[in-house]
């Protein structure tokens, strides 16, 4: 049994409380419900009590001497980060791509020319399971210590079955092996592979009669995902792709609007997907109907400062009453990164979010987004003890010192797994 853990003394303990039962839209986005001189008691796995330190002190003075206590003062506590949209499990690199882009080729120029995803795909293909495995895992490392405690990750490096079934089986051994919890995403449909450029349908009927019936069959991810894209797949095969998904028990997640306009926000809202991420370039009407169908946003403004390109308008969106939760996008080729804190930071400087919006964003929005808010995103009693503590006294320092890793204490399911900023 492990100790129990008692942090006591936050300066700001950002409990994010209230918005477990649906996603946080509007001014609420604001709302942090912070108690100062804050205390957390974390025992078997779960958070048992939060309140001020004088509360916490009236009801657990006995008791004290069986806890870990951690000294929280002068720091900043908010539930485990949620990054809620990865391409985690992949091998190889692509700093050559990086190199081209910087010399003026474009992403997609890249990807037609069989780089891009297709690269990535050919190097996790010839990967072993256990070469996946080791490098996966040491993402999954930084993540934490970048006070990440649960992530979504998708397949889709595969592109054909037994691929995309290696990627999925992966993620789940590292969601048994590795303190970061992990909700997996099909996503067969990331790209065409290069056997069907001459017959992209052909390919849309492998995804939905032999992928998705068989990855439901194993139980291995929860949602299905597509990159709805000119040139990818069309709004019409995303469609298909998505409604067999849901035949067989898959939520629905796309990759809308991206690169180019393309009617994916209104797709997602047509579909009921339970989230739309990307919509760099998302149309007025479409975000529109995601406020009305309950659509979250997952926005993802690494990608456009990786890309060059014109970051997503979370500002409007959270103004029209979309639910906005915030990631990495870690992948090889569009946002190289597990730093979930700098992402926030962008949040504000490129997209028009406040420090406590990018926050709500990156907490129990990000939970929403991937349906794990009855357990995670919050500091509220019976949730998962997942907590995590910055060097800053406060949510505003957080975003104010950008771009530096704050993270002093990570705890997850009650076990300090970070402390002073290293594996413990
Ligand atoms: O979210 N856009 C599609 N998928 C990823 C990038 C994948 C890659 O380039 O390897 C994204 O940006
Ligand atoms: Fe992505």
């Amino acid at each position: 049994m492990t100790k129990p853990v008692w942090i006591r003394h936050a300066s700001q303990l950002a409990t994010l409380a209230g918005g477990s039962s649906s996603p946080v839209v509007g001014a609420k986005m604001n709302e942090l419900s912070i108690i100062e001189d804050g205390s957390i008691w974390l025992e078997d796995g779960v958070i048992q009590r939060v309140g001020t330190d004088e509360e916490l002190e009236l009801h657990y003075r006995e008791r004290a001497k069986e806890a870990q206590i951690i000294d929280a003062s002068g720091k900043l506590v908010t539930p485990g980060l949620i990054d809620p949209h990865t391409h985690l499990v992949h091998a190889g690199s692509r700093q050559n791509e990086f190199n081209m882009r910087l010399n003026g080729a474009t992403y997609m120029e890249i990807m037609n020319n069989g780089g891009g995803i297709h690269s990535t795909t050919a190097a996790t293909r010839a990967a072993t399971h256990e070469e996946l495995f080791a490098q996966s895992k040491q993402r999954l490392d930084q993540f934490l210590l970048h006070g990440v405690t649960t992530v979504e990750a998708k397949s889709g490096y595969g592109l054909t079955l037994e691929d995309e079934l290696k990627q999925l089986e992966v993620a789940r051994q590292l969601h048994e092996a590795h303190p970061i919890d992990i909700v997996s995403t099909f996503m067969g449909a990331h790209a065409v592979p290069r056997e069907y450029k001459e017959n992209p349908d052909a390919f849309v009927d492998v995804v939905i009669e032999e992928m998705i019936p068989e990855v439901a069959r194993r139980k291995l991810a929860v949602f299905n995902d597509v990159f709805c894209e000119r040139g990818v797949f069309t709004p019409e095969q995303s469609r298909r792709i998505l409604e067999a998904g849901v035949r067989h028990g898959l939520l629905p997640k796309i990759h809308a609007d991206e690169i180019e306009p393309y009617e994916g926000a209104e797709l997602a809202a047509s579909v009921g997907a339970v989230s739309a991420d990307h919509l760099l370039r998302a149309s007025d009407k479409g975000i529109e109907q995601m406020a009305e169908a309950g659509v979250i946003a997952v926005l993802l403004p690494g990608t456009a400062f990786f890309l060059m390109a014109e970051s997503a308008n979370g500002r409007k969106m959270i103004d029209r009453g979309v639910a906005v939760a915030i990631s990495t996008d870690c992948n090889p080729g569009s946002s190289p990164t597990v730093s979930l804190p700098l992402i926030m930071n962008l949040g504000c400087l490129k997209m028009g979010m406040t420090p406590a919006e990018v926050l709500t964003a990156a907490t129990i929005n990000a939970a929403h987004a991937i349906r794990c808010a009855h357990e995670v995103g919050s500091l509220e009693v019976g949730k998962k003890a997942d907590v995590t503590i910055f060097d800053v006294p406060d949510f505003m320092t957080l975003q104010y010192r950008y771009g530096i890793n704050h993270v002093n204490t990570v705890i997850k399911n009650g076990t300090i797994v970070v402390a002073e900023g290293r594996l413990a």
